[in-house]
């Protein structure tokens, strides 16, 4: 189990999604628990209510953003998609995961439209509010909403853009960001035990 020390930033402001980012330095390890992510319940884009431990058994690629995201998401879950390609019949003990940070427009139905875009086994889960605020917070995710005045959909949300890698009951091993290769990370995840 590695042990990180966390530390965010919400500061820098780039390109239309306006990320909020989110470092987590991956140098020296320090004395402390790995303290991301934990368990949840939420709602799949099935409707259906859904729990981390139902994933137990498999890894979990698991990123956070949401389906009106003009560029940032829909790049990373295409990277995402394509990282489980290169993995071949190595991807089935991954489950890739896509949580909203934007409940308020993202149901399941919506949500469903939109993980199909990226792959036949992009789960999508949203909640209510009060559900995923203590994931969000888990997870270490930045998210704040952005009024757009005068645009048609309405606002935008800031948000860190991360795919965390956790293992098979959970737990967290890494995490990858935009500087890491579609076939760094694919290389990473064929080493898995
Ligand atoms: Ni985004």
């Amino acid at each position: 189990m590695p042990r990180v020390r966390l530390a965010l930033w919400a500061a820098a402001v780039l390109a239309a999604c306006g990320l909020g980012l989110l470092l987590i330095p991956r140098g020296a390890p320090e004395p402390g628990p790995a303290a991301v992510g934990g368990p949840f319940t939420l709602t799949s884009d099935k409707g259906t209510r859904v729990k981390s431990s139902d994933f137990d058994g498999t890894y979990r690629l698991i990123y956070f953003g949401y389906t009106y995201c003009p560029d940032v998401c829909p790049t990373e879950l295409s990277r995402m998609a394509s990282v489980l390609e290169r993995l071949g019949a190595k991807a089935d003990r991954i489950q890739p995961l896509f949580v909203t940070v934007d409940p308020e427009r993202d149901t399941p139905d919506v949500l469903r439209a939109y993980v199909k875009h990226f792959g036949p086994r992009l789960v999508g889960l949203t909640g209510t509010p009060e559900e995923l605020k203590p994931v969000l917070s888990a997870f270490r995710v930045y998210s704040r909403k952005q009024e757009q005045a005068g645009s048609a959909v309405g606002y935008l949300m800031d948000h860190s853009s991360v795919l965390y890698l956790m293992g098979t009951e959970g737990e967290f091993i890494t995490f990858f960001t935009a500087d890491d290769a579609v076939e760094d990370i694919a290389e990473r995840l064929a080493a898995l035990p």
